[in-house]
């Protein structure tokens, strides 16, 4: 969670540039935003700081002097609540030096304590700002350095660091070295070469528009980053670490809006031509990783979030395709299930952005046991794909919505190519993928959208929504209830069609929203009789299905497109769930409370 983009260069934008590159990345948190600079010629001056509650927007930071070093950060509220002056970036006393961080300071408490009785003085309720004054606190003792010696700001900087328990992700800046000081130990940091000036971001779409060339700082590393050079080292050791260059693969215009009013929307629309790409691939790969599946003891598929309901629906296209039993579960929880698990499994993590904490955590401690990891990833280079021993990427593009859509159903392709590549026919697979494109392009361009809008409206105002479904439908009803709590705020449950008499009926009674899945499967006749009974009790029925049944109160039609249409069942339901949040009147791409990438536990 939280934006984070520096800069240090020549040109004396520095904020403006910071601020853009915080408007980027502004889907991995939106409390409150903030920016500061080192005034341009002023040596001795302080950082002047610009910070606010509530998204960026069409901020400026034009008031600011100008500068050519500046950070800035975008906040997903930890510790303190969601105020102007426990925004970040944070000051020390003497306001000489600025903090950005990302993730927790464990033993913040006790910093806090030692660094008052020192007589530092505090301002905001914050872990993060004891890192700042911590590094006040080391400079003091620090003589001043002869002119080779270590430099003394990021000496400081390293041993603040080396004091904090927890995961995080720091940057410091300071008046007198014009430099920008950074230190990751589990939150996600990035530094960006560019030419006479560099970068450091937390995600690295952000950096699109200056450079391609990165590094991604591995735990523990550190990097003092100026207009002309940039050194990593060990922050423990202190010993060097040679770059390691690699290039994104993203285009800016990939990570830009465009003609759509948000994110989610573009990210729906580019979802057919996704699959159509996914499907025209080589198959090799996916031929190499079912070989792989079918060696190893046992195989367990996890995730989080709408990634989670990927495993979940990967262990019936496994299943029902490969006649395979696959396991799966749930990140946060898989933790409690480890010890038992052989060193000859595989774990499949399946991840948007790779930087899920719950997952890296799990990952982590099976890859200590040896545990082979596969990640199915979308973001390249992220913490996941550099810990896994075998690697598939998504290929999806950035997705900034903080909702996922298009990396969703691009994992469930690779998931059922994988299926029919274990099955021994992998040519299946590729041709059910065209079909779900045709499908899925059928439901984002025709009358099905008009059908849905309108459904929308009428849906606006109600405060529950039930989803049924069985088999590999129940995934489905899972992510769309998902789809539609997050962003419309609608309370929706997924439920097992199988499921509805153990309980949940109780709730139904006249004028109950009911969304029944139903494709061309096996588990069509079994769901049509959930829906009667629905109906006998009132509900309002709503039928995704191929064909149209006298149980449905509205139906949208959804091509059928046999194993694969849980891809356009699944965008039904993301476009349901988004229009619900336009007719109610929230932004889709920042839900409340949400971020994007969840980089704490
Ligand atoms: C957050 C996002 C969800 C996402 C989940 C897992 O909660 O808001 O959209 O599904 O994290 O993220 P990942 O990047 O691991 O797929």
């Amino acid at each position: 969670m939280c934006g984070i983009f520096g800069y240090v260069g020549k040109n004396n934008s520095a904020p403006t540039i910071v601020l853009d590159g915080l408007k980027r990345l502004e889907y991995r948190g939106y409390d409150s935003w903030g920016v500061a600079v080192v005034p341009e010629g002023k040596k001795e001056s302080v950082i002047v700081v610009k910070k606010k509650t509530g998204k960026i927007g069409d901020a400026s930071v034009s008031e600011l002097p100008k500068g050519t070093l500046a950070f800035g950060h975008t906040r997903w509220a930890t510790h303190g609540g969601v105020t102007d002056i426990n925004a970040h970036p944070h000051l020390d006393c003497t306001k000489t030096i600025a903090v950005i961080h990302n993730g927790i300071v464990e033993n913040h408490e006790e910093l806090r304590a030692t660094l008052i009785k020192k007589g530092h003085t505090f301002v905001s309720e914050t872990d993060t700002e004891v890192i700042v004054h911590l590094v006040e606190e080391y400079l003091k003792h620090t003589k001043p350095a002869p002119r080779d010696a270590e430099p003394a700001f990021s000496k400081a900087v390293q041993q603040a660091f080396n004091d904090l328990d927890g995961l995080n992700a720091i940057i410091l800046i300071n008046t007198t070295s014009h430099e920008m000081v950074a230190a990751r130990n589990g939150s996600p940091l990035v530094v960006g070469f560019g030419d006479g000036e560099n970068f450091l971001a937390s995600d690295p779409a952000a950096l699109l528009p200056h450079t391609k060339q990165v590094h991604y700082l591995e735990d523990d590393e550190m990097a003092i980053v100026r207009d002309g050079s940039i050194h990593i080292f060990n922050a423990r050791t202190g010993e060097r670490v040679r770059p390691r260059k690699q290039l994104l693969t993203w285009s800016e215009k990939d990570a830009e809006k465009g003609k759509f009013p948000y994110f989610m929307l573009k990210e729906m629309h580019e979802q057919p031509g996704l699959l159509s790409e996914i499907a025209s691939e080589s198959p090799e790969q996916a031929k190499a990783l079912a070989r792989e599946i079918r060696e190893s003891d046992r195989v367990y598929a996890i995730g989080a979030g709408t990634s989670g309901n990927a495993a979940r629906a990967a262990t019936y296209l496994f299943s029902d395709i490969a006649n395979y039993l696959l396991n799966w579960g749930i990140a946060s929880e898989f933790n409690h299930r480890l010890p038992i698990i052989s060193e000859s499994s595989m774990l499949i993590a399946l991840s948007q952005s790779g930087e899920t904490m719950d997952l890296l955590e799990v990952v982590k401690k099976a890859k200590d046991r040896g545990i082979k990891i596969l990640s199915i990833v979308n973001v390249v280079g992220s913490s996941l794909w550099r810990m896994a021993d075998l690697t598939m990427p998504i290929g999806a593009g950035p997705e900034k919505g903080v909702a996922s859509t298009k990396a969703f159903t691009s994992k469930i392709a690779h998931l059922l190519l994988i299926a029919y590549a274990m099955k021994g026919d992998v040519a299946s697979g590729q041709k059910l993928i065209i079909r779900a494109a045709r499908s899925a392009q059928k439901v984002i361009n025709s009358s099905a959208v008009d059908q849905i809008k309108n459904l929308a409206k009428a849906l606006k105002d109600v405060r529950h929504m039930y989803v049924i479904g069985k088999g590999i439908s129940f995934p489905v009803a899972l992510e769309c209830a998902l789809k539609i709590k997050e962003i419309s705020y609608i309370h929706a449950e997924g439920i097992a069609a199988g499921e509805l008499k153990h309980g949940p009926l109780a709730l139904v009674t006249k004028g109950t929203q009911c969304i029944v899945i139903a494709p061309n499967d096996e588990t069509y006749h079994d769901v049509m009789g959930s829906a009667m009974e629905l109906k006998a009790r009132g509900a309002h029925v709503i039928g995704l299905s191929f064909k149209n049944d006298e149980a449905f109160d509205d139906f949208i039609p959804v091509m059928d497109a046999g194993e694969a249409t849980i891809i356009p069942n699944v965008i039904v339901a993301q476009l349901l769930a988004y229009y619900l949040t336009i007719e109610r009147g929230f932004d889709p791409d920042m839900p409340r409370n949400l971020a994007k990438s969840v980089t704490v536990k």
